[in-house]
Order: structure tokens, then sequence, then C-alpha cells
């Protein structure tokens, strides 16, 4: 959700935070601020995109060489420029930055009140920046430690960064539930909620794991427990590189992302399928393996994208492995005391590694003895920490909030766990192994070839741009596909979309249909496509617009629909990687067609990490 920066050296520290919260953008957020600790401190913040902080910052004193950043996702208080953070304290020796919510926030702020203490934002976070300093002067402690105590009386989660005026030679950063990575330099250290910020810089980085405390100097670094206990940092080498978070000549990132989906696809299966496809090595899961033969079912968790590619997965281990799956929302499954048996196999899945809900629901298995395992892409984020084992799905960073690239390298994991564990169960020959491995290295090129119908999803999306309703409809495995398509053109270019199973149609969003309504339906040729034709039929006949997406050289729906997008033959159980493009290709122009803001749409954000 919300970004942090925060810089400590000998540079000026203004235009490295401010480049480090414009890369930092794309995790969704509505005020921006900066606090440079100098002479004469300064606080800036204003509502609105980092460029509006920029403006209002220019010719105003930005010297310092420590400072913090702040992107803000308002849940206390509407966003404006005085809930914006960073936050100061009542009496002015703190200045403090959070991502996160502080749940006892009002027991706490009514004490503060009691004692004298004022406050100027609606935020939970000044609440903490007052009780910090309440500690401080009535306890006569230091900053470290008037930190730590009062992070002993909060309830909630935080990422956070502490400045403290009469100790103006340190940040304190701390953590529990929201990310927070170090990055080390020669004589300076830079603090992020991710490392996109940090990697132009330096590529030696140190996660904060919850409940650490850091304490950093521009030439020292302590970390403790936040109960005192000192700890090693582990510093680790950062696997990203500066060329991966540019446009790269693209207008937008999330249509480089789409463009880059046969790379994110090879990348992800490359070194894990045998050169003569007859085995995928998955190295994350070489202890699970049996786990995972023996499991009496396996439960899904994930939210969002990564929730409709967990669907895929149910469809793929069902067929191939025979095993039972339940795909649940990990905000439903973490709250509704779901029954969990301890050899259940629960597969948890995120592009971010961070998803609130996600991450509790995490901890809810494993309490329960399951064996838990990870999908991830973002590596050392904290789902794969949690989890017992796990695949990361190499797409490379996902800039843009609306997931595309991540779904399609999602779906090429669970294919191969589906198969290699149908392989190990017996339930598919070596041969058919094989094959099915060789249709899968085929993907990405059929992928280039679906990609090059775009000037003709360009033209579509010109003339239902709009529209203010659409309906997605799929059959087997392109029901889930129907639903992303659906959440796609919702989250980028706000027009009210829903996805169905085609057979459900007639069980109410038929109603809806009329000469205005496009229903975009994923239609190629698989083992319910004659049922999917006459759907087809049924929409025509109450005169709704069809587009859809078909098999090269269909010419049964081509002479029925108003519209269709070819894309390569491919088995149905693959399907979903190539259906998937065309409806990520069509939101984005109807987006940009539409003139909303398609990598940053409105009140969303990238990694969800508040519940
Ligand atoms: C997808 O386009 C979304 N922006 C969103 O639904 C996302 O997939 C969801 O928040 C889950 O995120 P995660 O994969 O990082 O856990
Ligand atoms: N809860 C804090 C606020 O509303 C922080 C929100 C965030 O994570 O940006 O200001």
């Amino acid at each position: 959700m919300c970004g942090i920066v925060g810089y400590i050296g000998d540079k000026q520290a203004y235009p490295i935070l401010i480049k480090g919260l414009q890369r930092l953008e794309y995790r969704g957020y509505d005020s921006a601020g900066i606090a440079l600790l100098n002479k004469q401190t300064v606080l800036y913040k204003q509502k609105g995109k980092v460029s509006d902080l920029e403006a209002h910052i220019s010719g105003r004193t930005t010297d310092g060489t420590i400072g913090i950043g702040h992107t803000r996702w308002a849940t206390h208080g509407e966003p404006n420029n005085v809930n914006a953070h960073p936050h100061s304290s009542f009496n002015n020796k703190f200045i403090v930055i959070h991502n996160g919510i502080i749940e006892n926030y009002s027991m706490l702020k009514t004490k503060l009140i009691k004692r004298g203490y004022k406050f100027s934002s609606e935020t939970d976070t000044e609440v903490l920046a007052n009780l910090i300093e309440f500690i401080y002067l009535t306890g006569k402690v230091t900053a470290e430690l008037a930190v730590r105590l009062a992070l002993s009386k909060v309830v909630g989660a935080y990422g956070l960064v502490v400045m403290c005026k009469d100790e103006p030679d340190k940040l304190i950063a701390a953590r529990k539930g929201s990310p927070l990575v170090i990055g080390v330099g020669q004589g300076e250290y830079f603090i992020a909620s991710d490392a996109t910020p940090i990697v132009e810089y330096t590529k030696s980085v140190i996660y904060l794991n919850d409940d650490d405390v850091a304490v950093i100097k521009k030439d020292e670094l302590k970390l403790k427990t936040i109960d005192n206990e000192d700890l090693t940092p582990k510093i680790q080498e950062l696997d990203l590189d500066i060329g991966e978070i540019d446009k790269m000549g693209f207008d937008h990132f999330m249509l480089k992302e789409i463009y880059e989906q046969p790379k994110a696809i090879s990348d992800t299966f490359r070194g894990r399928v045998r050169k003569d496809h007859s085995d995928i090595h998955l190295g994350g899961l070489h202890e699970v393996w049996d786990d995972l033969e023996k499991a009496r079912r396996i439960i899904i968790i994930a939210c969002g994208t990564s929730w409709h590619a967990g669907l895929v997965g149910e469809y793929l281990f069902e067929e191939f492995a025979r095993v039972p799956v339940e795909v649940e929302y990990s905000s439903e499954f973490r709250y509704r005391k779901p029954i969990i048996f301890s050899d259940d196999v629960v597969i948890a899945i995120s592009q971010s590694g961070e998803t609130a809900d996600t991450l509790a629901a995490i901890r809810i298995a494993k309490e329960a003895g399951a064996k838990v395992l990870g999908i991830c892409n973002v590596v050392g984020a904290s789902i794969p920490r949690e989890t017992d084992a796990g695949v990361y799905t190499h797409a490379g960073p996902e800039i843009g909030v609306a997931s595309t690239k991540a779904f399609t390298a999602q779906v090429t994991v669970l294919t191969m766990m589906a198969l290699k564990l149908a392989n190990k169960k017996n339930k598919i020959s070596d041969d058919k192994f094989s094959s099915l491995i060789n249709e899968l290295t085929l993907i990405p090129e059929k992928i280039e070839i679906a990609l090059k119908a775009n000037k003709e999803i360009e033209r579509i999306a010109a003339l239902y741009k709009d529209s203010t309703n659409a309906l997605y409809l799929g059959r087997g495995f392109l029901f889930p596909v129907a639903l992303e398509g659906a959440l796609k053109l919702k989250e980028i270019s706000y027009i009210h979309a829903e996805g169905y199973p085609a057979a459900e149609m007639k069980h109410g969003p038929i109603a809806l249909i009329d000469e205005q309504m496009p229903i975009i339906i994923a239609a190629t040729k698989d083992s319910s496509y004659e049922k999917i034709v006459s759907n087809i039929q049924e929409v025509k006949a109450r005169k709704g617009i069809v587009i859809a997406v078909v098999t090269e050289g269909d010419e049964t729906i081509k002479g029925m629909a108003d519209h269709v997008i070819e894309v390569p033959e491919a088995p149905e159980h693959l399907a979903p990687l190539l259906t998937v493009i065309p409806l990520q290709l069509l939101s984005y122009h109807v987006a940009v067609m539409r003139g909303c803001n398609v990598d940053q749409p409105r009140n969303l954000a990238k990694s969800v990490t508040v519940e």
C-alpha cells in the first residue's frame, strides 16, 4: 500500500527521496510528504501526486542529508494535506512516517489528550508520534527506547521510520506486518517499503522481520527486537535490475507488462522444464513433494487476480493430479473458522508477497498443522519467507496496479506443479507428461501471435469505450478468464463489469442483455465449444453485442459474433494463458481512451498491506 523511503548519508537526501517516492507511486496512494532533518528541520506534505508535492516544494529549502518520505493510502481520516505524512509530535520532537493501522489508536489518543496532548490530524499515525514523544519526555529515555516502548503498547500493523530532532544523527525503523527493506551503501543507508527505490544505489539489502527495530546512523546499523535483544543483520543480494522498473518506451507499465508475457512465462519455466521435456524440476518444492502426493486436499488461498489464477489451478490439479482442491479468498478463509486437516496442503498465491489477508491466512493454516506453500513474484517478500516451501514466478517487477504478467506466470507455475504431481501419482504416463510439457513450452510464441491482434482490439475498444456495463463469459478453464477480464475492465476503466460461467447466464445476467451491452466471450475450441456456441446464439437472440475470443480460423463463431479476436490453437488447459491476453489489451485501450490513469487507478493499491 503506501510507500516509505528514508535516507541517511552524506548526499543531499531530497532528490533521493523524491525519486524514491516516484518509484513507489505504483503501490497506490492519495497524498505524499517529505521531512528533512537539518539545523532547520523542514516538513512538506501535499494531497495528490508526488508531482504536486514537488511543485509545492519548488523554490523552498531542501537542504539535509537525513530525511524521510511517504506516500499515504488513507485508512484513518480523509486524504488531505493535514492527514498526509510525515506527522510531527505535539512538541515537535519526533517526525514519523507510517504504513499500516494502529488498531488501538482511539484508546491511546484519549489517554494522551488527558495528558494535555493536542492533535491536528485524524490519523492513527499522529497518535503513535505523540505516544513516542510522551514516553521520551516523561521517561527521559533515548529516542530508541521511546520507540520500542511505544511499539510495545501498540496493537496493529506498522512499517515506520522515526526521526528525533534531539538525536539528529539517526533514523529508527521498525516493522510489524508492513514490509521494510534497508539498502546498505558506503557510509549511507536507504530505507523503503520495497526494493524499487533502492536498486539504483545498492544491491545489498536487509529485509526487516516482524518486531525488528533498526537504529541507523550513516555508518552504522544496529538491529534488535522490540524487546531489546540484539540481532545480526542478514545482508542479501538484490535480484532486481534497474532496467526492469522503467517503461522502456511503452506508454504505460501495464502495456509493457502485457507485452512482456512471453518472456515472463519462458523465464518462469526456463531451467525448470528439462530440455528434452521429460521432467519438471521445481527446486523450492523438493522437500514437499511427499506432502503433496499424500495430500488429502489442496486449499488455494489468494486475493484478486491471484485468486483467479488459483481457480485455474483448481481445474489443473483436479484434471491432471485428481486431488480435490478448494480455492478460497484469503480474507474469508482467515475469519470463517475453516476446517484444515494436517494432511492438507495449502498454496498461497501472491504477486507482491505482502497481501495482509493472505499472510494472515497462511498463519492460520500453519497453526492448524498444514504444509503451506507459496507462489510469489517478489523475491524476499513476507509470504515466501513465511511459507514452508514455494516457487517464485519469474515475471520480473510488476508495476502496473492491474496485474497481467503475474497472472500468466502464476498459471504457468500451477501448470508445472499440477503436471509434475500428476506424473508422480501415476495419473498421467511419462509420454503424456512429456507431450504436456512440450505444449507448455510453445505458449510464449503463441502469445506473441495473440499480441498481434492489438490494433484490431484497439479498434473494438473505440467502439465500446463509452459502455456503462459489460459481461464476460467463459466455461471450464475459461471461466476464471472471464472473471479476470471483468476485473481488468473494472479496475482501470471504471466500467461496471461482471464475469460469469457462460451457462449461469440463464440464471440471472441474461436479464441485463440489450443492444447496448457488450458481452465478451472466451470461446476457444475445447470440450464445451458446442455449448458456448449455443450461449452466443442466446445472447444474439437478445440483441447483445458479442465480442468473442476464438481459436484461429473459427468460421462458425465468426458468422455469429459482432467481433472476433483470434488466438492460436492450444490444449484447453493452456487456453487461459492465451485468451486472457486480448482481454487485458481490451481493458487497457478502453481505459486509455476514457482518459483513466491506467497504471495507478483511483482508490487501488498495488500491494494491499492492510486488511
Ligand atoms: C489485480 O489486477 C489487482 N490489482 C488485485 O486484485 C491483486 O491481484 C490482489 O490485490 C492480490 O495481490 P497479490 O497477488 O499481490 O497478493
Ligand atoms: N493509517 C495511516 C493513515 O491513515 C497510514 C496509512 C498508510 O498505510 O498509508 O494515515
